[in-house]
């Protein structure tokens, strides 16, 4: 039994050590913050939907840096090109960290193993340098070009079957499955069957992973009411996505390690990350737990990522008829009459790239990047941001910001054409894959899949709206979530082009 004073005391010295430190803060120079409510602080104010959003709306009223108190956990957002450049270049390594010990990640990631949500040290320093000399490198992307021909090629044989037979064909499901393909392809070298129950099964799973290392636990913010988490069944439900997630990875594993495998397709990253096991490269003894937790980071944070920019760039140009014939022109002046566009044909076509700039401009996949964590107190702007600080980099208002675009709202791809600004970390109005140390290491791979895909689609078809239905009626919602993924799926009707 316990007895009243002890729980007096668990009720009351979480209280009093919250009002302390809010009281401590208010006296020094930090961002302007929405009113909060005691223990909770803001967190009633921000929804599970669309958080960019709502830090955007946030933005117009309290600045391009304010602060938020989530329960005990201070948060600022930065929603400014200039502040972004103040964050991410002159104190790139302060701004470098994740934050710490959330709940949903550290399980995930077998306590952080991997490179996404690993906390700034020597060991995300030395795996990131492994994975961006050994998996992203420039060689390594070209290598999987044969397994991104094969699979742009089925799906537009795909596609036109839906137009010989004038079906309508749905561009959320063929997208998504085709970014997945291509991953779990390059990944592991598993071709999961177009409607079989082991493919709909592996994506529920990755689904749950997604929703897990977005998910709210109580104790991530309020540690002292964790217990919510338990009676809530989160616990349960993250120990039971960890066991099939792992189950699923050892068999991968497995498989891998068999001496008898068949290797004539070349190797996938799941050989590279055996062979530097085996060579023990890394001043680190690199476990099978690494590897999970690595395999991880490639299947969550390159599927999603790519399928949402091929559907929003398709959305977007439905939407714009001008730019859709532009692009087209230009794709199939170079296509000629080949029935497909080659990796090296797409180089020379600038305005597809002016397109998919645009694209990930007006739609960046991770709209508030991947939350940070500051690793030491700084200033910024003439506040003091302390150390661990959770912050939000809000790419979403960034890229809408009247001071450095003309016509922010506009899809005009044309604006990048005569410009220098690109997306490599330089030019921080335009930061779709971040800046800095934590800059996205896949974005060749990215751009590689997203420059065939959209090539393709749009040199084999001209894409019409189901009948009765006109531009106005696309909406742009989008799912909740850490991945700005349209929600409604987006329909259309694909006609063959004649290269005749
Ligand atoms: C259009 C496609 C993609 C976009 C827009 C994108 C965007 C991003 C963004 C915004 C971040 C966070 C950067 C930060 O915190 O500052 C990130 C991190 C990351 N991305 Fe991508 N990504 C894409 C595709 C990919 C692909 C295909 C892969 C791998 C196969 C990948 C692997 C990663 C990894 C491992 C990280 C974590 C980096 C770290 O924390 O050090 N991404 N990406």
């Amino acid at each position: 039994m316990v007895s009243p004073l002890v729980l007096i005391l668990c009720l009351t010295l979480p209280l009093i050590f919250f009002f302390q430190k809010q009281r401590t803060l208010k006296n020094k120079a930090f961002p302007p913050s929405p009113k909060g409510l005691p223990i909770i602080g803001n967190l009633h104010q921000l929804g599970n939907s669309s958080l960019f959003f709502q830090l955007f709306e946030l933005s117009k009223t309290y600045g391009p840096i304010f602060s938020l108190q989530l329960g005990l956990r201070r948060a600022i957002v930065i929603s400014s090109p200039k502040l972004a450049k103040e964050a991410l270049k002159n104190h790139d390594r302060v701004f470098a960290g994740r934050p710490s010990n959330l709940i949903g990640p550290q399980k995930l990631t077998y306590n952080g193993l991997g490179i996404s949500f690993s906390p700034y040290n020597q060991y995300w320093r030395e795996t990131r340098k492994t994975c961006v000399a050994h998996i992203f490198s420039s060689k390594r992307v070209s290598s999987f070009s044969s397994v991104r021909t094969f699979e742009v090629k089925n799906l537009i044989k795909k596609i036109s079957s839906h137009a010989s037979s004038k079906k309508v064909t749905n561009l959320n499901e063929a997208l998504i499955s085709l970014s997945s393909t291509i991953i779990c392809r390059i990944a592991f070298g598993r071709r999961y069957e177009d409607e079989g129950v082991e493919r709909s099964k592996f994506h529920d799973l990755l689904n749950e992973c997604q929703a897990m290392l977005a998910g709210f636990f109580v104790s991530d913010f309020i540690p002292f009411l964790g217990w919510i988490d338990r009676l809530n069944g989160m616990h349960k439900r993250l120990d039971r996505i960890f066991k099939e997630l792992d189950k699923f990875y050892q068999e991968v594993i497995d498989e891998h390690m068999d001496p008898n495998r068949d290797t004539s397709n070349g190797e996938d990253i799941i050989d590279v990350l055996l062979q530097l096991k085996k060579h023990q490269s890394l001043s680190f003894d690199l476990t099978i737990d690494h590897i999970k937790a690595l395999f991880v980071d490639i299947l969550v944070a390159g599927t999603d990522t790519t399928a949402a920019t091929t559907v929003w760039a398709m959305t977007a140009l439905i939407k714009n008829p001008r730019v859709m014939k532009k692009v087209q022109k230009e794709v199939r002046n170079f296509g000629g009459q080949k029935d497909f566009l080659e990796e090296e044909d797409i180089q020379k076509c600038s305005y597809l790239k002016a397109m998919i700039k645009e694209t990930l401009r007006l739609y960046p996949p991770g709209p508030l990047l991947v939350p940070k964590e500051t690793n030491e107190k700084c200033s910024i702007n003439g506040y003091e941001i302390p150390s661990k600080t959770i912050v939000y980099v809000n790419v979403w208002a960034i890229h809408r910001d009247y001071e450095f675009w003309k016509d922010p709202y506009e899809f005009y791809p044309e604006r990048f054409l005569d410009s220098d600004i690109d997306f490599l970390g330089q030019n921080f109005e335009l930061i779709p894959f971040g800046a800095g140390r934590r800059i996205c290491p896949g974005m060749h791979m990215a751009l590689a899949s997203l420059d065939l895909i959209l090539a393709n689609l749009l040199h084999s078809f001209d894409w019409e709206l189901p009948e009765g239905m006109t531009k106005e009626d696309i909406d742009t919602q989008v799912l909740p979530g850490i991945t700005l993924l349209k929600k409604n799926p987006l329909y259309l009707i694909a006609k063959i082009f004649n290269k005749g």
